[in-house]
């Protein structure tokens, strides 16, 4: 028996790979986006909460669990000035995962196009094409000298120009995450109003992955697309209650917008997934309702989170400048890219076998230091992976223990002698 055509024209994803490298070699794990240390109690306390309500045990309302769509009505109604419907203009789904799922499953019509902006989260083509979509690429540019100083992410730019000529009649969507993964690039205004403008000229939607939209740093505002003038119509906005409250194995996600959009993604979920989780539901619903009403406040867990995890990502710059590879240092997220460039390593061995460039380097910092990572190459379309080949990501939102030992192997890589460069 052989597997559908629909499969036949995926490929597995690299994290299986990159988990199983990373367990057999024990290595130092800051390859994927989840802390290595508890979540908040009060968020526990919701889970345990949510466990003894009994009504929290059975099915519950396809679209959403009431509490928890009414919570984030009145969240997203105060953060982008418009009442959002808690009913027919959000939907809960199996993590953020889920939501871009049921958008473009129920929104593509074959042949429509999709741009992506490169580098992003793997998932979007091949769920794009499960969809009969054309993902349509553009890249954000890094300084042509990022592999010579430490860089900031708002310096990746888009080629407006270039943007533009990517839109068509055909184009259903456009992609944009922000914060962005992997490079923790924050859109600008002005990057938001472009893109948006150019929504509304070709009439395609602005998808939102807006997963990491509490981890700002440097005092820097989140700017949701869909709190900007003309855009509600045209704006679907995805969130994650994993990436929320660094509760990651509790897969709760949402995307709310307007409920012309809305309710075809409904239609998908309620054929699919039917209904998610209830405890969970409830529980995030409880966790939002404590968050919400300190938003903002010095007591917020996503205020205190982003201190935090900002002091976590000056830690691993620190570490990342010393040892010669050089950090874009990220505006928001869980995420930091980094240049090897500079790095001594046997580059021509032929040990480690190569899927993508910047594959080879990864799996021998794995294999022979101990340090598990992410090649950026697997961020990039395939026809475009030579763009990331010579960055890998780190995720630092880990222990400061577990960054130190991370360090302490980056900071024994050799530097190439100059005239090597
Ligand atoms: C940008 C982005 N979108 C979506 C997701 C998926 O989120 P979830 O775990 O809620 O499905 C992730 C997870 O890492 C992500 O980084």
């Amino acid at each position: 028996m052989s597997s559908s055509d629909l499969v036949k024209r995926q490929s597995e994803s690299p994290w299986v790979e990159y988990g199983e490298l990373g367990t057999k070699y024990n290595s130092v794990n800051l390859c994927k986006g989840f802390p290595d240390f508890p979540p908040p109690d009060h968020v526990v306390e919701a889970l345990i909460t949510a466990a003894r309500n009994q009504s929290s045990h059975q099915y519950t309302r396809q679209y959403g669990h009431p509490r928890l769509v009414n919570i984030l009505s009145k969240m997203y109604s105060q953060l982008i000035g418009r009442p959002v419907d808690p009913l027919k203009e959000i939907l809960i789904t199996v993590g953020a995962y889920e939501a871009l799922l049921s958008i473009f499953l129920g929104l593509i019509n074959p042949g429509d196009e999709v741009i992506i902006v490169e580098p992003f989260y793997d998932c979007y083509p091949p769920m794009i094409e499960m969809a009969g979509g054309i993902p349509v690429y553009i890249s954000l540019n890094p300084p042509e000298d990022s592999n010579q100083r430490t860089v900031s992410s708002s310096e990746w730019k888009l080629d407006y120009n270039q943007l533009a000529s990517k839109f068509n009649e055909r184009t259903k969507m456009i992609v944009v995450t922000t914060p962005n993964n992997p490079t923790g690039k924050v859109y600008s205004k002005e990057e938001l109003l472009a893109i948006g403008k150019l929504c509304r000229q070709y009439g395609s939607i602005a998808v939102m992955d807006e997963v990491y939209e509490w981890v700002i740093y440097d005092d820097l505002s989140h700017i949701r697309m869909a709190s900007l003038p003309e855009m509600w119509p045209y704006t679907l906005t995805v969130g994650s209650i994993g990436k929320t409250f660094s509760v990651t194995g509790w897969k709760i996600g949402w995307v709310y917008g307007p409920k012309k959009l809305i309710n075809p993604l409904q239609i998908i979920h309620s054929n699919t997934v039917h209904t998610c989780a209830t405890p969970i539901q409830e529980a995030s619903a409880i966790a939002l309702e404590i968050e919400f009403n300190r938003i903002g406040k010095p007591d917020s867990y996503w205020k205190q989170s982003a201190i935090e995890l900002q002091a976590k990502r000056d830690l691993i710059i620190k570490y990342l400048q010393t040892s010669g590879v050089n950090p874009t240092i990220p505006q928001g997220g869980f995420f930091i890219v980094a240049d090897y460039r500079n790095i001594n390593w046997p580059s021509n061995d032929t040990i480690y076998s190569e899927k993508s460039p910047g594959d080879k380097f990864a799996k021998w910092l794995c294999i022979e230091k101990k340090l598990l990572t992410m090649p950026v190459s697997y961020f990039y379309s395939s026809s475009n992976r030579d763009k990331g080949k010579n960055s890998i990501r780190f995720c630092f939102f880990k222990k400061d223990s577990t960054i130190h030992d991370a360090g302490r192997i980056l900071n024994k890589l050799q530097v190439k002698v100059k005239s090597n460069l």
